[in-house]
């Protein structure tokens, strides 16, 4: 009974994690998420409050909550845990369209709009992976995925010209770094630590932009047909999570794959 725990559960990409492992009985999932009551209403309604799903609670900003996150998790599992899903993130909205020189024009807000993406994407993902560690040493699959973002491809930044999505792109990049720090030290013992792009996903991101913005996400939109002529725009959360759960199960430290950072296709190819 393989148990995977997924951060951010109650929405948008979390939630089709969520949805798909259990699917399969033979899986015990764990949504953490912020607001309990929500999920387990959204799961008895959506999922027929499957018996294999379970919510726990857990601000990834919040060590503390973390702490009783793992409790809780052992408790439902037995005192282990074989895949932890690092999905929950801060998404940008201050830097989606504008290019760095121009959120420079306000330092304060930049300042604050970097230590928040830099608090839940970075420092909250450190803590929950030291706490987890334990239980993942008990498990059987003994994986650590996080969700990553191909805006934080190195490689694609300067070819494409990608402007948009400062602030975030650079806390995934930080991120990617986290993730090849902890494979460092846990590969030896069997852990593995991945980072995983899922492409671009369709989970409302700019369902509210004005008609500035919308030719401003043309353009990139555009260069990344350049680069990706089959790309047709953002995909469903259905079709991407099924790409990167198919790259999770292939994953091994023996393959080499501890500390990497590779797309939905399992590669370096990133839409
Ligand atoms: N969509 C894309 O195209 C795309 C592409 C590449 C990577 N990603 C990454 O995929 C992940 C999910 O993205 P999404 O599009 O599904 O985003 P989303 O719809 O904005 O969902 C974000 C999720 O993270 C949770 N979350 C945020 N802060 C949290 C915190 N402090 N503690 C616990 N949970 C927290 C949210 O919970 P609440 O419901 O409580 O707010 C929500 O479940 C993110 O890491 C994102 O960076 C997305």
């Amino acid at each position: 009974m393989p148990s995977y725990l997924i951060t951010g559960g109650s929405r948008g990409i979390g939630w089709e994690f969520g949805r798909q492992l259990a699917s399969n009985p033979d899986n015990t999932v764990i949504g953490l998420v912020r607001n309990t009551s929500a999920t387990e209403k959204k799961v008895s309604e959506e999922l027929q409050g499957q018996s294999n799903v379970h919510v726990v609670r857990g601000d990834i900003t919040d060590y503390a909550s973390l702490q009783t996150a793992v409790a809780d998790t052992a408790q439902i599992t037995g005192g282990s845990l074989d895949c932890l899903i690092a999905n929950a993130g801060a998404v940008s909205h201050f830097d989606a369209y504008d290019p760095i020189g121009v959120l420079g024009e306000k330092p304060g807000a930049l300042e604050e709009e970097m230590m928040n993406m830099f608090k839940v994407n970075v420092v909250g993902n450190t803590h929950l992976f030291n706490l987890f560690v334990p239980l993942i040493r008990k498990g059987t699959l003994k994986k650590v995925i996080a969700i990553s973002s191909g805006q934080a491809a190195l490689d694609m930044i300067p070819r494409l010209e990608i402007e948009a999505a400062s602030v975030y792109a650079t806390s995934k990049a930080a991120l990617n770094t986290v993730v090849a720090k902890f494979s460092a030290q846990y590969a030896k013992e069997g852990i593995l630590f991945l980072s995983i792009c899922p492409g671009m996903v369709d989970t409302g991101r700019y369902d509210e932009a004005t008609p500035e913005q919308k030719h401003r996400l043309k353009k990139m939109l555009d260069s990344f047909v350049s680069y990706a002529p089959h790309f047709k725009g953002p995909s469903t959360t259905e079709t991407a999570i099924k790409d990167v759960l198919s790259v999770i199960d292939r994953a091994a430290v023996e393959r080499g794959d501890g500390g990497t950072f590779v797309s939905h296709y399992g590669n370096k190819q990133w839409l």
